[in-house]
């Protein structure tokens, strides 16, 4: 049927043989492809994604790197999408879908690219989404040891190996088609999400096509979908994400500046120095 997945070639098997392949966290193989880097099922489906996913024009692709807010955005989302629509029927195939993913703009299959599909990326303070991402890391693999070592993380991150890195061309490729298609895709930041939550969330809406009715709603839907209240359900407490990955490593601080407790001045120069290279120089100021 339809619904079942493709068989994956064996050629992709072999493909993957050939792909530069580095261990990072001291945990996980990535492999490099088309200019990222991904765990090497993410290759093998992605491979399949872009011969075979048929994007409809209703469709709405969140996307983000790792560690950029994306559990903010999807939770605001799929509440503006309850907010709209009558509850939706899971098992309607013609439903409208709200989707996630982590894949670079350049791998997205031309079907999501060229249909009337919408596209909200966010995006966060290059420092502070390392800062998460180590922590992340950290509790995933190092639960009750020490954390991996600052300068090792700072390494990875800055040349670009983990996971869907580099950080910074997986950002400017998506900031740059947000310039040219502000219609299609919709380019967030973190921080001014934390700092006009009302403002960036009624843009969300707008975009959309589902701006809100009066601001009782816009209260209620980020009331739902605050830090504080996530944490706290017992579903994020105890439940996984993933098999290996548990819920509650999902919530953590979602503070704006917390790389200032962890850099130092020279690691912060260092990284500055990168996004005035890689950032800014497209007028990118993470
Ligand atoms: P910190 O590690 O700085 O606390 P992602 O969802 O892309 O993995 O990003 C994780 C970051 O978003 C974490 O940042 C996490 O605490 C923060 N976060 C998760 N849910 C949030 C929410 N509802 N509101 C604000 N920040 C949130």
């Amino acid at each position: 049927s339809n619904l079942s997945p493709p068989p994956i070639p064996d050629d992709v098997e072999k493909l993957l043989n050939d792909l530069p392949k580095v261990r990072v966290w001291d945990a996980k193989d990535i492999y490099q492809w088309e200019g990222f880097w991904f765990p090497p099922a993410f290759v093998k489906s992605t491979i399949t994604l872009r011969s075979r996913f048929q994007a409809r024009d209703d469709d709405i692709f969140l996307a983000s790197t790792i560690k950029t807010g994306t559990t903010w955005l999807k939770a605001l989302s799929h509440s503006l999408s309850l907010h709209h629509a009558p509850p939706v029927d899971i098992y309607d195939a013609s439903a409208p879908r709200l989707l996630h993913t982590h894949l670079p703009y350049v791998v997205l299959s031309n079907s999501i690219k060229n249909s009337a599909s919408k596209i909200v990326y966010i995006t966060r303070n290059t420092k502070d989404t390392l800062i998460s991402m180590w922590q992340f890391f950290n509790s995933l693999y190092r639960p009750n040891q020490d954390p991996f070592p600052i300068e090792k993380a700072f390494d990875w991150f800055c040349s670009g190996v983990h996971q869907f890195g580099p950080f910074f061309e997986h950002v400017v490729e998506y900031w740059q088609e947000s310039q040219k298609w502000p219609q299609k895709i919709l380019f967030m930041k973190y921080e001014e999400l934390k700092s006009d939550p009302k403002g960036q969330v009624s843009k969300i809406a707008e975009f959309l096509g589902r701006p809100f009715a009066d601001e009782n709603e816009v209260d209620a839907v980020l009331w739902r979908c605050s830090l504080g209240r996530l944490k706290n359900l017992e579903v994020n407490k105890s439940g996984n994400i993933l098999n290996d990955v548990p819920n509650k490593s999902l919530f953590r601080k979602g503070e704006v500046g917390d790389w200032k407790n962890y850099l130092t001045p020279e690691m912060e120069e260092q990284i500055n120095q990168i996004c005035r290279i890689k950032l800014e120089h497209f007028g990118l100021f993470l």
